[in-house]
């Protein structure tokens, strides 16, 4: 299992600072959440702050692209320390140039899919990815309420991960806390995103820890 708190609920104040907790919670990753203000509603932050805190956590930093035009960011992004880059499969034509330039860049390739996105989109990518992230929120905000709908994608995603006999890994990002781990781990996914359920408690350890040792068990109970 893996846990990635989402930085995107961290304090903004102080990037390092909450990046550096997260590294002390023993989170096997950190999932920051890029937005360009056209693909979603919204704009985050840039390679620059990637930079300011690769050097306070020491493991995985797993940079989400909800971008309209991720084939000119990322370069910047695997420059300032991204350890892997996931594009949206809404971007249709562009997906496969995107997918190789990931690759080309010596990084683990990740595919999201949007909540009124069929899975089936993702399907043919399947084999060229290493993670595909099934999203539970449209994209855009932190604290939104997880969307029931999108579970049955992650069996689905889980069934043809057996059929075709691959490995990528399954994660699940937007309204995820303890309760909707356990109904996503349990229906095979195997990645958890998770930003105001974990960033907003005090004890980001304590609630790191509660969170994986609750998936690992819902894991051993698939449905
Ligand atoms: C949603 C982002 C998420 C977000 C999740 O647009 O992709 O990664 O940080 O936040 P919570 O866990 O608060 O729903
Ligand atoms: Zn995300």
């Amino acid at each position: 299992m893996v846990i990635a708190p989402s930085l995107l609920a961290a304090d903004f104040g102080r990037f390092a600072h909450e990046a550096a907790r997260a590294d002390r919670s023993g989170a096997e990753w950190l999932h920051l959440d890029i937005m360009d203000g056209h693909f979603v509603p919204n704009i985050s932050f840039g390679p620059e702050v990637v930079r300011v805190v690769r050097p306070h956590f020491s493991r995985v930093l797993d940079v989400h692209l909800m971008c309209g035009k991720p084939e000119i960011l990322l370069e910047p992004f695997a420059k300032a320390g991204a350890d892997r880059m996931t594009v949206h499969v809404e971007l249709g034509a562009q997906v496969t140039p995107l997918l190789w330039k990931i690759r080309s860049l010596g990084k683990p390739v990740g595919l999201a899919v949007n909540p009124p996105t069929n899975i089936a989109e993702a399907k043919p990518y399947l084999a060229e990815i290493d993670l595909l992230l099934v999203m539970t929120v449209n994209p855009g905000f932190g604290g939104q309420a997880f969307i029931e709908e999108c579970v049955p994608k992650v069996l689905q995603a889980a069934a043809w991960r057996k059929e075709l006999g691959l490995d990528f890994r399954i994660e699940v990002d937007g309204g995820i806390n303890n309760e909707t781990a356990v109904e996503c781990a349990r229906a095979g996914a195997d990645t958890f995103v998770s930003g105001t359920a974990l960033f907003k408690k005090h004890n980001l350890r304590g609630a790191v820890d509660k969170m994986r040792a609750l998936t690992m068990k819902a894991s051993g109970e698939l449905l």
